[in-house]
């Protein structure tokens, strides 16, 4: 299945999206950055896919740079749209035209800790759990139907670069497996619920 990956940064998910590419049968077409620095699209390069940079600055509106990603998108007609460290918000428009293709993972057990800076949160909030969703992408930030969860011990050692290590372990893992859901078909979104083999998640 034909994918578009988007990143932000340094691209360990877009990497492990890579090295499982043709166990879960994800054809990654491309990969657009809006950072021009981020070190995914030397992995991508690296692996032979086409990189492009959409740099949002260079955009006077959030409208404008969400219409100009989506045409460049749509050039490459993907199945699925991944987002992979994405650090953008997306417009509705963006988000419902694509609703039910487009997923993304989010380093938290959504819905606790949206937005940024999950792990210090975690910590802070003195959690025991930690971990990491994948979820379906709608226009509520970070609140679209969970897909699939991976829970991490938080251990009194950790701080938060130790913590989103083993969360980014986890992440390496779930994520393929959740795109090959989708590539395999089972995977779907009807009236904002996710089911796995038509069975709701
Ligand atoms: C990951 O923690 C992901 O969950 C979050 O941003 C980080 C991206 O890491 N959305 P990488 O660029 O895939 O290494």
């Amino acid at each position: 299945m034909k994918g578009v990956i988007l990143i932000s940064g340094n691209g360990s998910n877009l990497q492990s999206l890579i090295d499982s590419s043709v166990e879960i049968k994800l054809d990654i077409a491309c990969v657009i950055s809006n950072v021009s620095s981020a070190f995914g699209l030397q992995r991508a390069k690296q692996a032979g896919i086409i990189g492009h940079v959409l740099d949002n600055n260079q955009f006077s509106s959030r409208d404008e740079f969400d219409l100009k990603l989506s045409e460049l998108i749509d050039t490459y007609s993907p199945e699925i749209i991944i987002l992979a460290g994405f650090m953008r918000i997306l417009t509705p428009d963006f988000t419902k035209k694509y609703l039910g293709k487009i997923i993304n993972i989010h380093p938290s057990l959504l819905p606790k800790f949206q937005g940024l800076h999950t792990h210090v949160r975690a910590l802070n909030a003195k959690e025991k759990k930690h971990g990491v969703s994948v979820h379906f992408v709608t226009e509520e930030l970070d609140g679209g139907p969970i897909i699939a969860q991976s829970v991490v011990d938080i251990l009194e050692s950790d701080d938060a670069d130790s913590l989103a290590r083993r969360v980014l372990s986890e992440e390496h893992k779930i994520y393929p497996k959740v795109v090959s859901w989708y590539t395999h078909g089972r995977l779907k979104l009807h009236n904002n619920q996710a089911s796995l083999d038509n069975t709701p998640i």
